[in-house]
This record gives structure tokens, C-alpha cells and sequence, in this order.
């Protein structure tokens, strides 16, 4: 029915392991593409993101099938260089397949990918890109065209800013271009290094992993490959936060603590006990309860954006006032409005939220309208007095296998209605 119940006051406590990484599942996906062969992604998350992701590469031809955890990608025939709009617009990351298109037969043609409620979204930069590598940019009637007479042909890049997605499809763009590909101003999150590891494994020659200058030297051809993708921390840290707002004690394991330095040292400025493991973060929120003064969201290694509303979610319940500025997307405050229902006192001002803090949140009926948004909400419903229902669910299942079920074996009192 497309909601979830939670009864809160419950402090969730125990363990959970965290699932593969959406945001390099989507990349890794859209790279497959590049090569005539087979790709095996191993720990591939079930969520409603790959599969529509697994539509659109279907519908260029590729056969894509699923055993368990595991993904298999045959890519040796394309049949089509344009992108379904059914799929490509309900998915930012279909804006990759530019990339990896153009890459593989010099052309692409994909609905404009749109805004979402997050944020206007445009892809200027990406566009920037293909222009620097050769391509030509067709706007058309139902959506842009890329197209490149001959081979892409490597240069000296410069990004305006460190977007992610743009950096991304420059990588796809030079794995296979004539020459040699300088990036500069890189977006460095931890899924970027993740796609030129798997692209190396492939064959491809990228330097720099990591760093904000990648050297990308054009190679001819990629290789059949299996890869085991990395654990999502944005999963990680939302059961975090969801676990500090009901002052419990939980740990996630199968992580990489160091993608979630930013988020642990908020949490111990919150009087949170945190102790890193090689694989996991141990937490116990018994005493977190102080607020922060100024939290901004930043490009990585900086706090992540799509851990903001979870972040405001456990600032309602801090002993005093805290403010968030959120620097990356212009309309990311949505769960403010539906925080207020359910008592919290949240004033929003531009890019700019202060929440007041020592609210006891009430249990209410309250709607998701994105997924990050969603899943704090949930959060929000556990911190809370009595029982809350969750409208528009389905947004949350684009990044979590099973909210419902990784946070009940924490304790919670949750159900999918
Ligand atoms: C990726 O989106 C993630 N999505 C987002 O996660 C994440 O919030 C975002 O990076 C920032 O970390 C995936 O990886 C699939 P950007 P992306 O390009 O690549 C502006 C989630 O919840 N911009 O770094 O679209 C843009 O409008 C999702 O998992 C331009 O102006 O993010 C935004 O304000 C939500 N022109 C800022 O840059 C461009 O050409 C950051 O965008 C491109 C971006």
C-alpha cells in the first residue's frame, strides 16, 4: 500500500550489515556499457534504482539479469543509442549512459533528465565535457543528442565544480578517447573511486584515483570482468542517525568507516560514544543529545547532503538549537514541513534551517517525496511518541533494499502496510 507504520520511543540497538552501494552500482552499471562482454557486479543492491537502470540498458540492447546479490551484464550487442524517457526520467543517473554511449559508438540521445524536488539539477557541466572531448550537443525536441563524427579525442579538463555526475561521465567519455585525458577540479567521493577501480580492472588506465586531478590515458578496448561493489554509507549513516535519535546502540558493519568521517564527528559533537572498527562504526547515542551549532553540507570528504534530512530528523530531539546550511541542492529542506506536523520547531530561511531542538517529536501521518527525505522520516516515526504512518514509500525503495527490514532487526517496532 505504498506506506510504512512505526510505533517509536524504542531505542534501537544491535547490529546490521549494510547493503552495496547505490550510488556506485548506478556508474558501474552505465560503464558496463563501454565494453563488448559480460560485467558481474557482486553485492548489486535490489532497489528500484538499478532495476530501472537495468530497463534502460535493456532497452539498448544489453541482456541484464539478476542472481540473488549478484548482477550480469551482457553488453556485446547494442541495438539502440537513444534512451527509453519512460525510465531515463525517473532516474538522474541515466544521464551516464552519455558517457558511456558516446564512448562506445559515438553517439547518444536521452530526455532532458529533468529536476527533481530536490533541485533543478542541470547538466551544463556534463554537456561542457563532451563539447571539450570532441562531441557535438544537439538539443531536440524530446531531449539533448551527443554525437561525435570520430573517435573522442582526449584533452586537458577543467570542471567548474566538483559535480559528481559530471565527473563521472568525463571518465566514461575518456576511457576509450584517442589520447590522453587530464581532469581537473574532480569530485572525489568515495563512488568515483570505486568506478576507476572497476574500469582499471577492465582494462582501462586511470591515475589519480581519489584526488581531485584524474589522468585518464584512452585504451581500445575493456574486458569481461566480476567486481564486488561497496557497501552504500549513506545507508550506513542514515541507520545512524535513526539510532542516535532513539539514543540507542547499534553497530554497522560490512562499511568502510572512513567514507563516514564526516558524519562521525558529528555525531561524537552530539556526545555520541564512537568507536571505528576496520569494517564498522560501533555507536552508542545513550548520551547524545547535544545540539550542533552549524552544520554545512559540502562536497566529500564534507558532510554528505543526501545525510541532511536525516541529520535535521535527530536535531528535533537535541537539548538546544542547531543549524543547518545546505550548500549543494536549492530545495532539499522538504521534510521540514512534515517534521512541523509532528511538533518539531524548524525555521527554514533560503539555504538555511535552524532547528530549535528539545521537541519530543509526536506520531502523525506524514509523505515522503524523495528518497532521503523519506528515509528520515521513517527515523523521525522512531524517535516519536506513539505510531506514524509514512505516505509514498516507493521513494524510499529506490535505495534501500528493506528499511523495514534492517531497521526491525534493530528493535524497531516497524511494518510495511
Ligand atoms: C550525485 O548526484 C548523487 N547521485 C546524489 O545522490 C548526491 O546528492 C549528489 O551526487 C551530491 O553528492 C548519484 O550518485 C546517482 P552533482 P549528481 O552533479 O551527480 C549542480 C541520492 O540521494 N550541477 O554533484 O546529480 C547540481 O544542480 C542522490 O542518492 C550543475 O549545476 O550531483 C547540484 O546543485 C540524490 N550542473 C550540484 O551541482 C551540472 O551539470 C551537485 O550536483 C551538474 C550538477
Amino acid at each position: 500500500m505504498d506506506r510504512i507504520q512505526t510505533r517509536g520511543n524504542i531505542p534501537l540497538c544491535g547490529e546490521v550489515i549494510i547493503q552495496g552501494s547505490k550510488n556506485a552500482a548506478l556508474p558501474l552499471m552505465a560503464a558496463a556499457v563501454l565494453h563488448r562482454g559480460t560485467t558481474v557486479l557482486h553485492r548489486c543492491p535490489q532497489i528500484l534504482d538499478v532495476e530501472y537502470m537495468s530497463e534502460i540498458l535493456r532497452g539498448l540492447g544489453c541482456m541484464v539479469r539478476r542472481e540473488g546479490g549478484t548482477l550480469i551484464i551482457d553488453a556485446r550487442e547494442l541495438s539502440a543509442f537513444c534512451v527509453a524517457p519512460q525510465f531515463a526520467t525517473m532516474l538522474r543517473a541515466s544521464v551516464l549512459l552519455m558517457g558511456s554511449l558516446l564512448g562506445r559508438c559515438g553517439c547518444a540521445r536521452l530526455p532532458y533528465p529533468g529536476g527533481c524536488t530536490i533541485g533543478q539539477r542541470p547538466i551544463d557541466l556534463h554537456l561542457q565535457v563532451f563539447e571539450r572531448l570532441g562531441a557535438v550537443v544537439c538539443p531536440e525536441e524530446k531531449g539533448i543528442g551527443v554525437y561525435a563524427d570520430t573517435q573522442l579525442q582526449g584533452c586537458n579538463l577543467q570542471l567548474a565544480f566538483p559535480s559528481v555526475g559530471a565527473t563521472e561521465n568525463a571518465i566514461l567519455g575518456a576511457v576509450l578517447a584517442k589520447g590522453t585525458t587530464v581532469l581537473e577540479g574532480c569530485a572525489t567521493e568515495p563512488e568515483i573511486a570505486e568506478l576507476c577501480r572497476f574500469l582499471n580492472q577492465k582494462g582501462a588506465r586511470i591515475e589519480g584515483i581519489g584526488r581531485r586531478r584524474l589522468t585518464i590515458t584512452g585504451v581500445t578496448c575493456l574486458q569481461d570482468s566480476q567486481y564486488t561493489l561497496m557497501p552504500d554509507r549513506i545507508v550506513a549513516g542514515t541507520y545512524l542517525l535513526a539510532a542516535a535519535g532513539t539514543r540507542g546502540n547499534i553497530s554497522v558493519r560490512g562499511i568502510c568507516p572512513g567514507h563516514l568521517g564526516a558524519l562521525t564527528a558529528v555525531l561524537q559533537k552530539t556526545g555520541a560514544e564512537v568507536k571505528i572498527l576496520r569494517d564498522a562504526i560501533c555507536m552508542n547515542a545513550g548520551e547524545a543529545h547535544l545540539p550542533v551549532p552549524s552544520v554545512q553540507t559540502e562536497p566529500y570528504p564534507g558532510f554528505p547532503t543526501d545525510l541532511q534530512s536525516q541529520l535535521m530528523v535527530f536535531l528535533t530531539g537535541a537539548d538546544g538549537e542547531s543549524r543547518i546550511e545546505e550548500r549543494l541542492f536549492e530545495s532539499r529542506f522538504l521534510i521540514a514541513e512534515e517534521l512541523r506536523k509532528m511538533g518539531a520547531e524548524i525555521a527554514v530561511d533560503g539555504q538555511s534551517a535552524v532547528i530549535k531542538g528539545k521537541n519530543r517529536l509526536k506520531g502523525g501521518i506524514v509523505r515522503a517525496q524523495e528518497l532521503r527525505g523519506g528515509a528520515a522520516l521513517v527515523a523521525a516515526g522512531l524517535m516519536a511518541e506513539g505510531e506514524t504512518v509514512i505516505l509514498g514509500s516507493h521513494f524510499i525503495k529506490r535505495g534501500y533494499e528493506d528499511i523495514c527490514r534492517d531497521l526491525s532487526g534493530l528493535g524497531a517496532d516497524i511494518k510495511e502496510l
